[in-house]
């Protein structure tokens, strides 16, 4: 398959993406903006690929999306473009707004001109948070922060050029992703970084939240599964196979960096911290799909990937990264 892969720079974009080359075959044409959170590192692997290429835009400029199009000539676009990070969304929830609601708007209208299948990347956070069971397409969409409520506006927007211009759509919802090319500011390369650099673990509130975690090769792998057998206006859930709560996590973490529990430290909860997700993937294990990695397994190689990748990190760790740092934890990284 021909794809324009858009925000194929960021962490699961670029799992996708090498996915699609190197063990599927397909062209793959990346167009993202490359913000603080995009890397063309992450596509180091597959530069090279005749079948890789790379043009660098934001989803909101027509201009930009169309240069792509023409550059790709794809059959489809599966769009990962976004800004991700819930605490950034509260802080500073513009960039969430245009890049979701206009960018997916433009993408949309690239997908009606060109009659292209559409697949949009979303997230579980878009159901809200639940004390107990576990949520289905059929649930409401309740979103609780500027980035889920966001990205539920762009799902809405999706399958509304479903129903009203018969595009092919698809939407694929995942769980939390973890798993290599994770930029530090989300919960596991932070606190697997932190720990390795002798920094504090910042834990929110009482560290009993639960999170339903999924490797980011599944979720990659589920993407193009919906792709290739999803039914066009449809929703699927992609929930990795285990739930476990922060401080299970970080304990976690604490034991295979070798680091001290007495670096793990309870910070300010986050406002309007979601207690709890979970996902019920039925519809998109009855197409077929299966996820591989469990939890203890993966973050095991995930603390091993980012021991080994220091190339990758260092740059972060030491770039605009600490700046986000103090302004948000209010103390400096060790250098
Ligand atoms: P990420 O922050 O690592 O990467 C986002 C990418 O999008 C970056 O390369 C960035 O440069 C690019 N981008 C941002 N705004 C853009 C714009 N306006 N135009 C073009 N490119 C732009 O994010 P991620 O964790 O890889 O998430 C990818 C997608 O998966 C998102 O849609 C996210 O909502 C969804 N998702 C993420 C998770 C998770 O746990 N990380 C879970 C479920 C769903
Ligand atoms: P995060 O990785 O930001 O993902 P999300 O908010 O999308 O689930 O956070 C995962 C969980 O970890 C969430 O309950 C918030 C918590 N958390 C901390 O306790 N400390 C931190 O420094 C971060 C970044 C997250």
């Amino acid at each position: 398959m021909r794809l324009l892969v858009c925000g194929g720079a960021g962490f699961i974009g670029s799992t996708f993406a090498r996915q699609r080359v190197s063990e599927h075959g397909d062209d793959v044409t990346v167009l993202d903006k490359l913000t603080y959170a995009g890397r063309e590192e992450n596509l180091r692997e597959i530069a090279e690929e005749p079948r890789f290429r790379f043009v660098r835009g934001a989803i909101e400029d027509p201009d930009a999306v169309a240069a792509a199009i023409e550059t790709g000539s794809p059959e489809a676009i599966v769009n990962f473009a976004a800004e991700t990070h819930v605490d950034r969304s509260i802080a500073e929830p513009d960039a969430f707004v245009s890049t979701h609601a206009l960018g997916t708007y433009v993408l949309l209208e690239a997908a009606r001109e060109h009659s292209l299948r559409y697949l949009q990347v979303s997230t579980d956070e878009v159901y809200g948070s639940i004390e107990q069971g576990t949520f289905t397409e059929q649930s409401p969409l309740a979103p609780s922060s500027p980035y889920s409520a966001t990205k539920a506006g762009a799902d809405l927007l999706v399958q509304s050029y479903f129903h009203t211009y018969g595009l092919p759509t698809l939407i694929c919802r995942g769980s939390n992703n973890y798993g290599p090319y994770q930029y530090p500011e989300k919960l596991i390369p932070l606190m697997i970084l932190n720990a390795l650099h002798g920094d504090s673990l910042p834990v929110y509130g009482d560290g009993m939240q639960v999170r339903n975690w999924i490797h980011a090769s599944d979720f990659a792998g589920a993407i193009g599964h919906v792709l290739g057998h999803g039914q066009p206006g449809e929703v699927y859930n992609a929930g990795g196979p285990d739930e476990e709560a922060n401080m299970t996590v970080v304990s976690r973490i604490v034991e295979l960096t070798g680091a001290q529990e007495s670096q793990v430290e309870h910070v300010s909860d986050r406002p309007g911290h979601d207690r709890r997700y979970s996902l019920s993937s039925e519809k998109v294990r009855a197409l077929g799909w299966v996820p591989r990695v469990r939890f203890d397994e993966g973050l095991e190689q995930t603390v091993t990937w980012y021991r080994e990748n220091t190339w990758w990190w260092e740059p972060i760790r030491s770039g605009d990264y600490r700046a986000y740092y103090e302004r948000q934890y209010g103390r400096s990284l060790q250098p």
